[in-house]
């Protein structure tokens, strides 16, 4: 059979399937790798695991539906205790929140906030997310289940387990408590103090989204921006020979079947690639993979840094191939795909639909169909490179996004829409009416962009790390920590200091 060059296959493209879902399963998966490296490093533990000092764990039982009084069926959530350096009743109380993923015993032994309890003498707990790790409630993920899940529904959990841990703990009304939380879980966090200023004093914010969009198309401009910042490693070179290497494998999708072929191979992928939305999918898994190397950069765990993943892009100066951009990309790929312990890379787009339908949790992993439920019901957050400045392939990703909530939950694209510009009203935005509230953001992370990076008023404060990635203040310190996010992590305890100070302040006062 001899293959033709087809001139509709570029159109095609345009308007197939385009699956990001595989690309944002990538993600999560890469933030899980580095999770449990870091858990099994038992970096900056400093944990004697005989001593009787791992965390404790604790079961909630929460109503399913807490908006319902009638509605007795309940679930049990999952928490974690570490009251190592509590100065007792009257100390802070460092309530962790968890995301859209299973919640370590390492978010109350290590990095932030349980690094500042010692000094600060603080318990530190952390509240698993309804629906995610194992406080799934019983009955799986079927749509009549995943009604009971949002972030109006894990906020009602926050305000619940404040009360409730307040009890089993004794810990006095007077002490201040304070939400942490990194990426979904920081907008959580500050939503907390938002919705529950009367049960929670303070929240620091990492990398918190708190602003819900539907097509995310900042996000590769601040992965392009990235890969031209010198302080991380990159140069416009590299973001040139990134734009070089994805022109090449779309040159090599358009280019017969023996083209194909080899592709597949070089690229480790599970399967053939000759339908067009797969190959979509193989594109954005590895913007994704680009992506990564931004987003996680500089973390212990992470497979590639920007640093790294240049270097490759540009292989030896003496290479002067024009496939050596190409070949780097590849390379790129293959170590992301072995650190997570992939045999090879799936793009099988009615793959990722049929995993996403599973309703049984241990099917679903980490977590993959929850999030999309909640990206399809309140966030959106889909990632897109259809603007002339995108250094990837330019298709457009938002139909595809869309039919995967239509596919998945039967959830129109007119619902999306509607549900993104409610919960822009219900929680603000990004100009969100809060007091006591630190955001704290990297300025390489392309999530900053729907975050609040500068001050919102005397008391809703904004710090922008420069040249950190996603969540870095949030990892526990390492030697290699540049002088910016070590500054950065100072402000913070000083604003925790403040607030500290506060709160005894307000005690004085009520007379207690
Ligand atoms: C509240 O829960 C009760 C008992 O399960 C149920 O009969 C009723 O329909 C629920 N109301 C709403 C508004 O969901
Ligand atoms: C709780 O704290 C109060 C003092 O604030 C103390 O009198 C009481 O014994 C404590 N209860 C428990 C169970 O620790
Ligand atoms: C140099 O480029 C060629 C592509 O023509 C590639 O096959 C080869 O692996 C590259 N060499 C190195 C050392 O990267």
């Amino acid at each position: 059979m001899v293959f033709r060059p087809a001139p509709w296959l570029g159109s095609l493209l345009l308007v197939s399937l385009w699956g990001l879902s595989d690309s944002v399963s990538l993600l999560r998966r890469l933030r899980e790798h580095i999770q449990q490296f870091q858990e099994s490093s038992g970096l900056g533990l400093g944990l004697d695991p005989g001593a009787g000092a791992l965390p404790k764990e604790g079961w909630l039982e929460q109503p399913l539906d807490p908006f319902n009084a009638s509605d007795r069926r309940s679930f049990l959530q999952r928490y974690w205790v570490n009251d190592q350096h509590w100065a007792g009743q009257d100390g802070p109380v460092f309530l962790h929140l968890g995301g859209e993923g299973s919640l370590w015993p390492g978010s109350v032994m290590r990095g932030h906030p349980a690094a500042l309890a010692p000094v600060l003498g603080a318990l530190v707990v952390g509240l698993e997310h309804r629906f995610y790790g194992l406080s799934v409630p019983a009955g799986g993920l079927d749509m009549a289940q995943l009604c009971y899940l949002s972030s109006r529904h894990a906020l009602a959990d926050v305000a619940s387990a404040r009360l409730a841990l307040a009890r089993l703990f004794n810990v006095s009304s007077s002490s201040p408590w304070i939400c942490f939380g990194g990426s979904y879980a920081g907008s959580l966090a500050a939503w907390a103090r938002l919705k529950f200023p009367h049960l929670i004093f303070a929240s620091v914010a990492s990398s918190a989204p708190v602003r819900a969009v539907l097509d995310f198309s900042e996000y590769n401009e601040v992965v392009s921006r990235s890969l031209t910042n010198t302080a991380i490693g990159g140069s416009p070179e590299c973001r040139a020979v990134a734009s070089a290497a994805f022109a090449e494998v779309e040159r090599r999708l358009l280019s017969g079947p023996a083209a194909l072929a080899e592709l597949r191979a070089q690229l480790g992928a599970c399967g053939p690639l000759g339908r067009v939305e797969d190959q979509a999918e193989l594109l954005g898994v590895l913007q994704a993979v680009v992506g990564g190397a931004v987003q996680y950069d500089g973390q212990a765990g992470a497979p590639l840094s920007v640093r790294q993943l240049c270097g490759l892009l540009l292989a030896e100066p003496t290479n002067h191939s024009r496939l050596a951009p190409y070949h780097g990309l590849r390379r790129a790929a293959q170590i992301v795909m072995h650190s997570l312990g992939q045999r090879c890379l799936s793009f099988s787009r009615a793959e990722t639909v049929a995993q996403l339908r599973n309703t049984e949790p241990s099917v679903s992993g980490v977590g993959d169909r929850q999030w999309l439920y909640q990206t399809c019901t309140e966030f959106g957050f889909y990632v897109t490179c259809e603007d002339p400045g995108c250094p990837f392939s330019q298709i457009p990703a938002l139909p595809s996004q869309l039919d995967l909530c239509e596919q998945v939950f039967g959830l129109s694209a007119s619902s999306i829409v509607r549900a993104v510009a409610q919960t822009n009203s219900y929680y603000g935005g990004q100009i969100l009416e809060a007091t006591q509230v630190l955001f704290v953001n990297g300025d390489t992370d392309p999530w900053h962009v729907l975050s609040v990076t500068q001050a919102l008023g005397p008391s809703e404060s904004a710090l922008l790390i420069p040249s950190a990635s996603h969540c870095l203040d949030m990892a526990p310190e390492r030697p290699s920590d540049s002088p910016s996010l070590r500054l950065g992590r100072q402000k913070i305890f000083q604003q925790l200091q403040t607030w500290l100070r506060l709160a005894k302040e307000n005690q004085v006062k009520d007379g207690i």
